[in-house]
């Protein structure tokens, strides 16, 4: 992956955080993602809204440079992102964090090394610098008494948010987040949605999360988007969407669709 920019940290305000212009992404036959552009502002909370395979998924992996599209164009902050050079891919997802559907922890290290990692692989912070970190981030996720566990003693919540402290080590200016209330009952997903909420009223990061569950996104998203049958089929706030002529736009908009 290549930036066009020299340097991959450079933002520009007038660039959207994230854009993707015409992608397009095929796998064997089948083409997932069919001429997708969307714009998703610096500070904004994005919401993109889909049935199961729609490509929520490897729409967010392409955001990150994990997926290559086949067609289109990619840009952070203003900077194209281009396949071939890992130092500018590595540089990239310093400036964003990425929680995976599955939380993704390493097994072998405790909860508190997970959220370290991201530190002592990308900065030259000292140890007591890395411990006061994981120690604030853990507590922002209400986990300060399990640093010490190991991800296979979490409960699926405690996983999630686990998974966002670590997420988040690096301070990201983009957070992007892979079905947040997956595999959790609503109690449970709802405690990740309000930390969610949250963390947008305390800071100005941009997030895009993407959800089959309109309920929960529902109290921080700003914008949503609709993906189906691999087409954007939607763009806007929830009301703009309530009133779409699409029925699969209209159903995810009110909730009843999971
Ligand atoms: N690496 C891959 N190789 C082949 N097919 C894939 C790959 N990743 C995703 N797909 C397919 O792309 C479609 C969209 O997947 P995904 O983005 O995971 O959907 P979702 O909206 O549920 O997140 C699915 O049909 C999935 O099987
Ligand atoms: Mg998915």
């Amino acid at each position: 992956m290549r930036l066009t920019s020299n340097d991959a940290a450079t933002e520009n305000p007038e660039s959207p955080a994230v854009e993707l212009e015409h992608v397009s992404k095929r796998f064997g036959e089948r083409t997932v993602l069919d001429d997708i552009s969307l714009r998703v502002k610096g500070g904004e909370a994005f919401c993109m809204l889909g049935r199961s395979g729609t490509g929520k998924s490897v729409s967010l992996k392409i955001m990150i440079g994990l997926i290559q599209a086949d067609e289109g164009k990619v840009r952070i902050h203003g900077n194209e992102v281009r396949h071939g050079d890992t130092e500018t891919l590595v540089k990239l997802r310093k400036s964003i964090g990425f929680l995976f559907q599955n939380a993704a922890l390493f097994d072998s290290i405790s909860v508190a090394e997970n959220v370290a990692f991201p530190l002592r692989r990308h900065t030259k912070k000292s140890e007591e610098e890395i411990q006061e970190i994981v120690r604030d981030k853990l507590k922002e996720v209400e986990l300060e008494k399990e640093g010490d566990k190991m991800p296979s003693e979490l409960s699926g919540g405690m996983s999630k948010r686990a998974g966002l402290a670590r997420a988040l080590a690096l301070e990201p200016s983009i957070l992007l987040i892979d079905e947040p209330s997956s595999g959790l009952d609503r109690i449970t997903a709802e405690e990740i949605y309000d930390l969610l909420l949250q963390r947008k009223k305390s800071r100005k990061e941009t997030m895009v999360v993407v959800t089959h569950d309109t309920t929960g996104v529902k109290k921080f998203a700003d914008t949503f988007a609709v993906l189906d049958n691999g087409r954007l089929a939607a763009c806007g706030t929830l009301q703009e969407l309530g009133q779409s002529e699409n029925p699969t736009v209209r159903q995810l908009a009110a909730g009843s669709e999971t």
